[in-house]
Parts: C-alpha cells; structure tokens; sequence
C-alpha cells in the first residue's frame, strides 16, 4: 500500500498497480543531480526576489547539498516508493529540515521542473557525445595521413571501381562524423534555454526573475513560452535523432571492418583485444565488436520512434505520456557513449595490411577510366568513344588473365593505333589514385589537403 502519490485531492492510497505503472522513480532517479542543482538554482532566485527568506534559502541550500553528497556515498538510496526523482529529493529535505523544505516548491511544478532535469541531462550528453565524436577523428585522422599512399580498390555496388587511398577513406568516415559533431553541438545551442519558472503551464503569479535561474544554470536565457517549454520535447527527439544518424555511421564503418577482416579480403587485423573466439570452432576469430557496434543501431532507432510516436497528437500542454521520453534517451545516450569509446580503441590498434589491399588493386582494371580519360584529354576522342575502346582493352586483359595496367603497348595499339607509350605510364594504379586532384578527390595531396583541413578544424572545437 503506497501513499506517496502527490495528491491534495486524492485520498485514498494509490494501488500497488498504479505505482508500478506510474512511478517514474526507478528509472528518472539518475537525474538526482540535475534535480538538486535546478532547486538550488530556484531557491536562490526566490530568496533574491524576496519571496522566501535568506534564512530558509540557506537552510534549502545546505540541505540539498547534503542529500547530493548522501545519494553519491551511498548513505541516501532512491529506492523508496516515491512517485519520482522530484517528490523523492523534495520529500527528504522536508524530512530534513522541516518547513523550510515546504516553501521550494513556491512558484513551480513538476512539469518545469522535470523539463529542465531532463534537458540538462540531454544538453550535458549532447557535449559529452561530441567530444567523443571529436577523440574519433583525431584518431581516424591519424591513420589517414599514415595511410595517404596505401593504395585500396575503391568500390561502388561492393565491385573494384577505381585505386584511392586508405587515408582517403578513413577521411570519408572522419567527414561523417564532423557533421555529427555538428548536429549534437547545434542541438545544444538551440536548446541552451531555461524552462525554469514555467511552472505547471502558465508561469507564476510571483515576482520571479527567469533570467537569474536561466544565468545560474549556465543558458543563454529563458524559453519564450511556458505553455510550449513544459511540453517541448523537441531537445530529446534531437539527441535521438542526432545519435541514430551517428550510430548509422558507425555501422557503415562496422560493416567494412568486418568485411575487411574476412579471409576474402584480410585488408584488416582486429586486434586481439577486440575479437572474440568461438566455442567450439578452435580456429575462429570473430569481429563480434563491430558486429555489436552495427546492431546497435537498432535500439538507437527504436528509441527515437517511439518518443517521435508518444509525442504525435499530445494536445498541450504536459501529459503523463511525456514521462515515456526518458528510459529511451538514456539507452541511446548509454549505447552512443560505449559505441564511440569502443570504436576509438579498436580503429587505432587494428593493423592495417598494406600489401593486401595494394594486391587487391590488380584485380577489377581499377584504372580503365584512365585509359578512356587519356583517349579524351590527349587524343580528343569523344568520351563514348573511348568509354567503348576502353571496353575492348578490358576485354582483351581479360583473355590474357592480365590487369589493364599489366598491358603492354602493343596490345593496347592492337585495340586502337592511336594510343601511345604516354599511356602506359597512366595505367599504373598508384598514379591512377594521384591523377584525381580536383578538389576532395584522392590523390595523396588531396587526402593530406583534407586532414590538414579537419586538424585545423579540430583546434578551432578546443
Ligand atoms: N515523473 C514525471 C515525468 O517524468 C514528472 C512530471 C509530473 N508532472 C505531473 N504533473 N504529473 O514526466
């Protein structure tokens, strides 16, 4: 029998039912910090403003920071039948220090104030995600200026296309997540705002002053509308969004380690500390690490679906419906934060295996485009032309089970009389990789280029 429900109106005690379903204590307990700092923040404002007195801010304040040091030794634990984070902290400073605890409550409800632990739990980890993200470039920055000649097919539809280099690769993963970086830190700006002083819906008959709560918990200002501010979660669908989008990234980039890892391909080497055996097959080596990091995305998605779905058709402006925003936030956020660690670890100790992927590059004619360029820019020919005399000139590597690069002149000439000795020279994949030199392409000095870029970049974040 619980009787912790907060109510004035409602006297029977609640069922045990109903508490299960509608205590959110179990799960938005992690937000005790931010709970206690927005009611040391609110105390300080109303005492400022003359509403409650300095004796009893000082006796809220002092009693708020001993719960906080309480909670984190372990001497106070959430785990009593209050209905949330905010009646359990509220409840035990009463219980603390008497009628002071009573008057906090002035001039606010649990809607503003659970919309501002929320949203700086969200604001926090929209930092705490970026600058993982930012460790993660470095990281594949690194491997990209290491690996600026290391010559790999490049593919579309998963077929050999054209040579590029690895840094040039790891340089399209890097690009990826500069505009996650973005997307969490333009999240945190647009939602650097207080919802403090909203109060149940439609602000306070006090004389409070938004601006000096919205100044001590460090936003740029108050919300512009507390009808909208107590039902806004759109700072929470962001971060789920944003995390979906990075996690879509991740498994891209997952997926390619695990196939490199294969012995089809063996370009990569997970290290040892990121693979896993198999019980009863001796031999095996799995890259359950990226296979996880790749699935992860599943739950990142589901997370930002079913807040996207509990929030359609809400009329405003607080419902209860609301209180289902969070346990998905704190999965994703949770997953994104492990994912982002674990990845950083194992793409700086994996191997990468040079003459592999360079061994690779000998198969798929990577440099046929070269050829049907080179009948374009030196012997003028229209570039269907040359498309079809190139197609001839595979075809006749095929037969001698040769690259195109491995032709010799006079093949080439059997094809086509007017192609000369210059194209030799072109064919090579390594000068085929350092002929793409227009802006972002791949030849070594374009991937250098594009880490010095990101590296500056990166210095301006700091
Ligand atoms: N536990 C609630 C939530 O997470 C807090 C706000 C409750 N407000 C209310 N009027 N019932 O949404």
């Amino acid at each position: 029998m619980g009787t912790k429900i907060a109510s004035a109106r409602i006297s029977e005690s609640s069922s045990e039912l109903l508490q299960k379903l509608n205590n959110s204590l179990p799960f938005d307990k992690v937000l005790y910090e931010e709970d206690i700092t927005g009611s040391r923040a609110h105390a300080y404002m109303l005492s400022q403003q003359g509403i409650i007195s300095e004796d009893d801010f000082q006796q809220i304040d002092n009693g708020l920071k001993e719960i906080l040091s309480d909670i984190e030794s372990g001497d106070f634990t959430l785990d009593g039948d209050d209905e949330d984070i905010h009646m359990a902290i509220e409840g035990e400073l009463t219980r603390r220090i008497g009628d002071a605890g009573k008057r906090l409550h002035t001039a606010r409800s649990r809607n503003d104030q659970v919309a501002l632990d929320f949203r700086l739990f969200v604001l926090t980890n929209n930092k705490i995600i970026a600058k993982l993200i930012l460790e993660n470039i470095n990281t594949l920055i690194v491997l990209a200026k290491k690996h600026a000649q290391t010559l790999l097919p490049g593919m579309t539809h998963l077929q050999h296309a054209q040579p590029i280099n690895f840094g040039f690769h790891m340089m399209a993963y890097a690009s990826m997540f500069k505009r996650d970086y973005e997307r969490f830190m333009s999240s945190y700006e647009r939602n650097n705002l207080s919802p403090v002083g909203c109060a149940a819906l439609a602000g306070t008959p006090h004389p409070i002053d938004r601006n000096t709560t919205a100044k001590k918990l460090g936003f740029s200002s108050p919300t512009l509308n507390c009808l909208d501010t107590v039902s806004d979660r759109d700072f929470a669908l962001e971060i789920l969004f944003n995390i979906s989008t990075l996690m879509m990234h991740l498994s891209r980039l997952s997926e390619e380690l695990i196939l490199w890892s294969t012995a089809e391909f063996k370009w990569i080497t997970l290290s040892d500390k990121h693979a896993t055996g198999s019980s009863i097959m001796p031999q095996k080596k799995n890259p359950d690490i990226p296979e996880l990091l790749r699935a992860k995305t599943g739950r990142a998605n589901g997370n930002l679906i079913a807040l996207l779905t509990v929030m359609k058709g809400l009329p405003l402006a607080y419902n209860k419906d609301m209180q289902e925003d969070k346990e998905g936030v704190f999965d994703s956020v949770r997953t994104a934060t492990l994912s982002l660690q674990v990845l950083e670890e194992m793409i700086a100790d994996m191997t990468v295996n040079v003459e592999e992927m360079e061994k690779a590059c000998m198969i798929g004619h990577l440099s046929a485009t070269d050829l049907a360029d080179y009948l374009v820019k030196e012997q003028n020919l229209p570039f269907r032309d040359a498309y079809h005399i190139t197609g001839d000139a595979v075809n006749l590597a095929e037969k001698k089970g040769l690259d195109i690069s491995e032709l010799s002149l006079s093949d080439l000439q059997s094809i086509d009389e007017r192609i000369d000795e210059g194209v030799i020279a072109l064919l090579d994949n390594r000068a085929s990789m350092n002929a793409r030199v227009s802006e972002g392409g791949t030849a070594t000095v374009r991937t250098l280029e594009q880490v010095e870029s990101l590296r500056g970049w990166i210095r301006e974040q700091m």
